[in-house]
Formats: structure tokens, C-alpha cells, sequence
């Protein structure tokens, strides 16, 4: 009989974190793409009892040296219906889980705690006319799984995706699915002429530039998608960046006058950090 990773036998580490025997919760990776230098998604089994509304996030992760579970809240970005599970990562240079998880292959495992929590869903909101995604680096991931959501275009007429990263690179993923998603058998009809992409760089040069939070307050994202400006009776938002972006977003939404909401009391915005920490 083949015996995996024998004990005697020297291992890099992710196969030996990833061995079968010693992960709880695992799952197994199907695919990998690397998107650059420094963001990458992969897409992994689900297991068959999990259940969770397109946006909320879980915990995921490996073992660490020591053989304990290094776990990291990750939105999953794929959405309710799919047979898989898809997550979109950084790779945080000497980070403790994604130093590793970056070197993940298919095949290999790695462990999924299958409780999954989140602001970022529909329930949270109030019915409205328009949905606005709002987000940062990769606070996409949560919106990748709302954007292929049938109850998205069933609550809403229009559905607005503002993605804004430094350089084009880091907005790949984000076009690439949306592109892919008006040819997609199972919603491609739902999402035609709904979806709107909005994507900026801030430091390198493309075709729109500028941040989310300054294309709002100037009016130029309403200019250019001819909309009209936000208000509180027919839009509806839902943001995840870093602390400062969301910050910095939550006061231009309250100018136009909608008010934060939660699970527990639906209102006009949501909003969930994307990370942890002011830089790496
Ligand atoms: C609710 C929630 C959902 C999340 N969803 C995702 C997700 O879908 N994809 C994802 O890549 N990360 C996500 N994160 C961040 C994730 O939990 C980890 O922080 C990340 O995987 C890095 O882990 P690490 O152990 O390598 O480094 P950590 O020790 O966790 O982080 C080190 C530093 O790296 C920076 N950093 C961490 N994550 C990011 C990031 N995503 N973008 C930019 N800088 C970052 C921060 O400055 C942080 O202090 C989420 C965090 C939260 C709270
Ligand atoms: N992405 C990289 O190439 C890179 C390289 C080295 C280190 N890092 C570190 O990694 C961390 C995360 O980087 P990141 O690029 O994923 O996230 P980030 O620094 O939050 O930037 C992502 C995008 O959000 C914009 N943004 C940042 N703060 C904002 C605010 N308060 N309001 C509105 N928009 C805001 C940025 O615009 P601005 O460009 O105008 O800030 C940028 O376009 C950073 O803290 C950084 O120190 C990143």
C-alpha cells in the first residue's frame, strides 16, 4: 500500500499540513489561480451540511507548526448554490497563514470550520431600487459570491460593483468575473443589463481612476453611469475594505442619508472590514 507522507520521509511543509489524517474539518483544494505577485483565489470542496447566505465569511486555514489549526475569517466568494466554495486571498509577505496557504495545490487539504457569519446579506438591508457593492483590494471576495446571487437581481433593478485597487493587476479577478458572468448558463440572463462595473486603480494609470469614496461625494460615478445621486428611498449599499476606507465611506453614504443596518435591524447600508490591521 502507497502510504502518504511517511513519517521517516522529509516533506515541504504544506504537504505535510495538508496530509489527511491530522486535518478536522478538512477539505480538499480543486483549483488554484494566481492573479499576481500577491493575490490569488483557489476553490475548494464543500461539505455536504453547509449551509450560508452569499456573503457571509467563515473560518478557514491550516495547521501550524506545531500541528495546532491556524485559522483565518475569509468571505467566501462564490455563491449560495455552488457545489464548491471559492475564496479570494491575499498574500501577506510573512503572514502566518498566507505565507503557507499561498503555496496550496490541488489536492491538497485544508480545514474549513463550517459556521458561516456575516453582515454583508441581503437580510440586512431594507427592499430598494439599486444595490451598490462598494470595495477595496480583497473586500471584493464577499460581493464575487452577492454578483452571482439570483436574489440580487431578484431585489434589485440595478446592481453597481465599485471595485478600487492601486494597480490594474489587482482588479483581475473582479473583471474577469464579471465579464464571465452575462455568459454564465445558470444567471447570465438575470445579470444582463443590470450589472454595472465600476472598477478604479489609484496608483497606476487605467481608464477610471480615483477613489470610491471621492467618485461618490463628486458625483462622478453618478455622471458616468447616469444614475442619480444616491438617496436614501431607492439606494442601497454594501461595503467591505480596510478600517479606513470603511470609514472613510460610511460618512459619504450618511451625507446622502442612509443609515447603517444590521441583521437584526435592516436599513439602508452594511458594512464588514475586509482585514484586520493597517498594513503589512
Ligand atoms: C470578516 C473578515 C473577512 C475576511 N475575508 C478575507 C478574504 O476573503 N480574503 C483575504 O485575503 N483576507 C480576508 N480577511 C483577512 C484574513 O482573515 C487574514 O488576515 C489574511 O488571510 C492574512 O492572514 P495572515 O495570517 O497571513 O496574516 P495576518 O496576521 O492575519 O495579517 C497581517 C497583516 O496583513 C494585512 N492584511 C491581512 N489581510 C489582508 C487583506 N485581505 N488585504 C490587505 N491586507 C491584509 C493586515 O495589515 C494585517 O494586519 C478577512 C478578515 C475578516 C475580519
Ligand atoms: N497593494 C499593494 O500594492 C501594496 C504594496 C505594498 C504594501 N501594501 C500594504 O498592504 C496593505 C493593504 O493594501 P491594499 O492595496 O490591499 O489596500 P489599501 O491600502 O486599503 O488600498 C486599496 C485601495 O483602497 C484605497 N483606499 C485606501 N484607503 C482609503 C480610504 N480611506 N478611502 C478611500 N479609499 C481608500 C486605496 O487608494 P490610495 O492608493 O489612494 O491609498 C487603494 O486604491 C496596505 O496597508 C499597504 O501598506 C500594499
Amino acid at each position: 500500500m502507497f502510504v502518504r507522507n511517511h513519517a521517516r520521509v522529509p516533506v515541504p511543509d504544506t504537504q505535510a499540513q495538508t496530509a489527511k489524517p491530522h486535518l478536522p474539518d478538512a477539505q480538499t483544494v480543486t483549483a488554484v489561480t494566481h492573479w499576481n505577485e500577491s493575490l490569488f483565489s483557489f476553490r475548494v470542496t464543500r461539505p455536504q451540511s453547509l449551509r450560508f447566505r452569499s456573503g457571509e465569511f467563515v473560518m478557514i486555514g491550516l495547521l501550524d507548526d506545531r500541528g495546532k489549526p491556524l485559522l483565518r475569517a475569509y468571505s467566501i466568494a462564490s455563491p449560495a448554490w455552488d457545489e464548491e466554495l471559492e475564496f479570494y486571498s491575499i498574500k501577506v509577505p510573512d503572514g502566518p497563514l498566507t505565507s503557507r496557504l499561498q503555496h496550496i495545490k490541488v489536492g491538497q487539504e485544508i480545514i474549513l470550520r463550517p459556521k458561516p457569519v456575516g453582515t454583508l446579506v441581503h437580510d440586512a438591508l431594507l427592499p430598494g431600487k439599486r444595490i451598490w457593492f462598494l470595495a477595496t483590494g480583497t473586500g471584493i471576495a464577499p460581493f464575487a459570491s452577492l454578483m452571482r446571487e439570483p436574489e440580487t437581481y431578484e431585489k434589485y433593478e440595478q446592481v453597481i460593483m465599485m471595485h478600487t485597487c492601486r494597480t490594474v493587476s489587482e482588479l483581475e479577478y473582479g473583471r474577469q468575473l464579471v465579464e464571465n458572468l452575462e455568459a454564465d448558463p445558470l444567471i447570465g440572463e438575470m445579470v444582463a443589463g443590470k450589472l454595472r462595473y465600476y472598477a478604479t486603480t489609484t496608483r497606476e494609470a487605467s481608464p477610471r481612476m480615483g477613489r470610491i469614496t471621492d467618485n461618490l461625494a463628486s458625483g462622478k460615478v453618478f455622471a458616468d453611469l447616469g444614475l442619480p445621486r444616491m438617496n436614501p428611498a431607492e439606494d442601497r449599499a454594501m461595503v467591505c475594505g480596510s478600517l479606513a476606507f470603511n470609514v472613510d465611506v460610511k460618512a459619504v453614504l450618511e451625507s446622502f442619508g442612509l443609515r447603517e443596518g444590521a441583521n437584526s435591524e435592516p436599513r439602508e447600508y452594511v458594512v464588514e472590514k475586509a482585514f484586520v490591521g493597517d498594513g503589512v
